[in-house]
């Protein structure tokens, strides 16, 4: 699994501290930035990398901004992508099993680093269950490629 990861300058130390979980996991993982020496825009990073989920260069993607809607909202945009904003472990899991998510954004300002580390390792571990989930998560996609 190959993971695409980008955060502004308001998600800066939740990336760090997400890098270094997935090091633990033994994810590999490329960083597209920002390097945050001023203040970004986050589009200009949730956008590439929701590109490269989206045409298959990564499996899936992380983007951390100040509360993770600026990142969620640019992601869902392109095309393929299934981007959910999370805050809680119980939804981490259900958006793998129920949504597909193919991204997972978060907000630095919004948890503290022990429990976005929770839900990033539940995120990453978890399986989409498919059956009555895929039909779901299917009419999403048909109604993109109409
Ligand atoms: C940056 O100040 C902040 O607006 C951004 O990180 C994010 O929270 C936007 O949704």
């Amino acid at each position: 699994m190959k993971i695409a990861i980008a955060s502004d300058h308001g998600g800066l130390n939740l990336r760090e501290e997400i890098k270094v979980l997935m090091d633990e996991m033994g994810i590999e993982y490329e960083d597209f930035g920002c390097e945050c020496e001023t203040s970004v825009d986050y589009p200009d990073y949730a956008l590439p990398v929701a590109e490269k989920v989206a045409n298959g260069e990564f499996d899936k993607g992380i983007l951390i901004c100040g509360t993770g809607i600026g990142m969620s909202i640019s992601a869902n945009k392109v095309k393929g992508i299934r981007c959910a904003l999370v805050h809680d472990v119980f939804s981490a899991k259900a958006t793998r099993e129920h949504n597909d998510s193919n991204i997972l954004a978060m907000g630095e300002r919004v948890i503290g680093p022990g429990l976005a580390r929770e839900i990033a390792k539940v995120w990453l571990s978890t399986e989409f269950e498919g059956g009555r989930h895929a039909n779901r998560v299917g009419k999403i996609t048909a109604y993109e490629t109409k």
